[in-house]
């Protein structure tokens, strides 16, 4: 049962489900929701409503924002009549797992479990545009942002007929925080602007560059590098900058040099749920605001139009990758429990940043980010763990080192786009350094992940570099990145076409591995934009100490709860019904 996963123990889940059955009954009844304006009604309306907004609502809000309002559409529409169209469909299919069709539009997002069948391309076999399309989880119309006004004009919009109300950006996130069912989508996709600035302040003076809330990480890196700088963005080059990455942490190649995302925001411009047009820094009245938005999490406090970051001067980056294959199971597993030993040598080296992956057939150091470092530093950096590896007689299957003249030469090298696909869904946990450091907790975190990896076709990404640099910069990051040693995020791939079943028992299966890796990491916390949506501990894992804080900023600014989205903070004020219908929980 679906909103089973928003809850935390089996008191509330008890009590939700009584209310979950009355509200079925009021439906049932056809008893409507209340039509109260000022949002203090039971639940949001659904299209098939009465009281959903008619056409000429729509069409008079689409005149007050210039004609910017777009009727959603499901991706694979082509493949079912009335839209039938073979060829428009077999294009979608083939396209269908690579993210960019995602990015391009206003409302179809990329995690399976949230697209869920709703309308995806047929098996091959079906060929006659039989079948049902429509737009389930998805947003129902978009907004185009393009300023503002607009924005302002959306809240207000749905403040008013009380529906529901997104921000979708690239659509990246795994959490199905970017749709909502029956909703209205704030599209930010094409606020591309970018603006460099020398700037001052009490805190920091220097370059920085300010990011329309639609840049994503390579619009970012192929701008600053022809200025010679360098920003802080997430290792897939189409995450978006400003929106889901920067607000949840941000973790990327160069995070280890220069702090996480958040630790690299001087200010955001935001629009408020109250329709307020702000600058959020640390020095103004609206300090609060830009903590929370700084790490506590996307969607949830205000609509971010741009983020100020700091850059940083450019100049050669060293790079490396090496990898192993498993081939006798005791030593592979020796061989990655003194990974985990070397990386506590390694993270004290400043700037220097690896990621490495586990599958079952072996390891693949395969991107390590050094600025400014000589080969002969990474090398000798990697030098101990090569000689761990030949006593345990493990050969390398690949070793290169290179220096590259700047930054984006050295992640057009180490990092392609088209290596990310959808049809994917993760998990993760922050581990300790002191964990690491303990040979007795080490150990059992690697029993845990070769269990884990003896049964499944699973993928561990093992992110590491010290990201405390920026510890004194107050924000609402997560306080575990500060201790860890590493992210370690995993995952399974699915099938294309997996069905609702699949997805469940694989969404399932992963969140159980995340709360295995809880019991063996206590005081590790979880990265919250690679995470389980299933969490019953979510508010400790994936905001911590900082949590109640962040909810007394959240009721501050958005007390009728405009921007809501799954486990983001204040979330469990309302929860999705059985059919989609989010509703309050008291
Ligand atoms: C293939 C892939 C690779 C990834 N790699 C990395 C990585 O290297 N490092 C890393 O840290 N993370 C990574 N992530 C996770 C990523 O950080 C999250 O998916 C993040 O939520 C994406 O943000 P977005 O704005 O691009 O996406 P969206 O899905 O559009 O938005 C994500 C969330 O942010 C909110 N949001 C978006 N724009 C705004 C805005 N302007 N104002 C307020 N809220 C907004 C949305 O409502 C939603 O809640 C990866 C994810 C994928 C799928
Ligand atoms: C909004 O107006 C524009 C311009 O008049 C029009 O092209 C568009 O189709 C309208 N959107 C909707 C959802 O009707
Ligand atoms: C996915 O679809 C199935 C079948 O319609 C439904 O039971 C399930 O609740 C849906 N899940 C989500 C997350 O939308
Ligand atoms: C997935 O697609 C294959 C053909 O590519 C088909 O044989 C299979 O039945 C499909 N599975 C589902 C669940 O639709
Ligand atoms: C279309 O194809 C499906 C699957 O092959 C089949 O079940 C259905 O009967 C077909 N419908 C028509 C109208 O031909
Ligand atoms: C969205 O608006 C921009 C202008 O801001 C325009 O270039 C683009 O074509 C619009 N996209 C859609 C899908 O309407
Ligand atoms: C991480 O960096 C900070 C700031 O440079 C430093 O104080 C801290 O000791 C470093 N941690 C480790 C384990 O080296
Ligand atoms: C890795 O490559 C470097 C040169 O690039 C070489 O010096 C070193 O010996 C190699 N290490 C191993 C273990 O192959
Ligand atoms: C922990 O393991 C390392 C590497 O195997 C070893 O050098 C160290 O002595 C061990 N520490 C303790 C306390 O056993
Ligand atoms: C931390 O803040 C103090 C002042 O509060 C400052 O002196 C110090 O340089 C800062 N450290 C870092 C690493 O920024």
């Amino acid at each position: 049962m679906y909103q089973k996963n928003f809850l935390g123990s089996g008191t509330i889940v008890s009590i939700i489900l009584s209310f979950d059955t009355a509200v079925t009954a009021l439906v049932a009844a056809r008893v409507s929701p209340s039509r109260q304006p000022g949002n203090s009604a039971a639940c949001r309306y659904l299209p098939y409503d009465d009281e959903w907004p008619n056409e000429e609502e729509w069409s008079a809000l689409n005149k007050t924002i210039g004609g910017h309002l777009i009727r959603a559409i499901p991706l694979a529409q082509s493949c079912y009549v009335p839209n039938f169209n073979p060829s428009e469909c077999e294009a979608m299919r083939n396209q269908w797992v690579q993210v960019n069709q995602y990015l391009e539009d206003p409302v179809n997002v990329m995690a399976p479990d949230w697209q869920n069948n709703s309308c995806s391309p047929p098996p091959f076999a079906n060929t006659n545009g039989s079948g049902s399309c429509t737009l389930g989880n998805l947003a129902h119309y978009a907004i185009n942002v393009s300023e503002a006004d607009a924005v302002i004009a959306g809240i207000q919009f749905a403040r008013e007929k009380n529906i529901r109300l997104t921000i979708k950006n690239t659509g990246h996130d795994y959490l199905g925080r970017s749709a909502g069912k029956g909703s209205l989508a704030l599209w930010t996709h094409n606020l591309k602007e970018i603006t460099f600035l020398d700037y001052g302040s009490v805190k920091y003076h220097g370059p920085a560059i300010r990011v329309g809330a639609g840049v994503e990480g390579i619009d970012l890196v192929n701008a600053a590098s022809q200025k010679h700088l360098r920003v802080v963005h997430g290792s897939c080059p189409t995450v978006g900058v400003s929106g889901g990455w920067v607000q949840g942490g941000g973790h990327g190649p160069l995070t280890a040099a220069y702090g996480l995302g958040a630790d690299n925001v001087l200010e955001f411009e935001v629009v408020t749920a109250d329709g307020q047009h702000v600058t959020a820094s640390p020095l103004n009245a609206y300090k609060d605001l830009y903590w929370a938005l700084s790490g506590g999490g996307g969607g949830t406090y205000g609509v971010v139009l741009s983020t100020t970051l700091k850059a940083h001067t450019d100049g050669p980056v060293a790079g490396g990758s090496f990898g192993f294959l498993n081939s006798d199971s005791d030593k592979f597993w020796s061989a990655m429990t003194a990974w985990l030993q070397h990386l506590l040598v390694l993270n004290r080296i400043p700037g220097l940043k690896t990621i490495g992956t586990i599958t079952p057939t072996g390891f693949a150091m395969n991107f390590a980010t050094w600025p400014g470092a000589t080969v002969q530093d990474i090398m000798s950096g990697f030098k101990p763990y090569f000689e761990t590896l030949a006593e345990l007689g493990i050969p390398l299957t690949t070793n290169t080192t290179m220096v590259h003249p700047n930054f984006l030469s050295h992640l057009e090298h180490f990092s392609s786009d088209t290596a990310y696909t959808v049809n994917v869904m993760v998990a993760s946990r922050l581990i300790p350094r002191s964990l690491v450091q303990n040979n007795a907790s080490l150990s059992t975190l690697v029993f845990t992940i070769r269990d884990i990896s003896n049964r499944n076709p699973a993928i561990f990404n093992i992110i590491s570099g010290n990201v405390s640099h920026s510890a004194n910069i107050s924000n609402s990051v997560l306080t575990a990145w500060r201790e860890s040693l590493f992210h370690m995020n995993f995952g399974l791939s699915l099938d294309d076409n997996a069905s609702w079943e699949e997805l469940q028992s694989r969404r399932d299966i992963i969140s159980d591995w995340q709360d295995q890796f809880r019991l063996v990491t206590p005081g590790g916390g979880s990265y919250a934009n690679e995470a389980s949506v299933m969490d019953k501990t979510w508010k400790e894992d994936y905001y911590g100490s900082n949590y109640k804080k962040l909810e007394e900023i959240k009721v501050k600014y958005d007390a009728d709860s405009v921007f809501w989205a799954n486990v983001a903070v204040g979330s469990d004020e309302w929860a999705p019904m059985l059919d989609g219908r989010l509703c309050r929980t008291q």
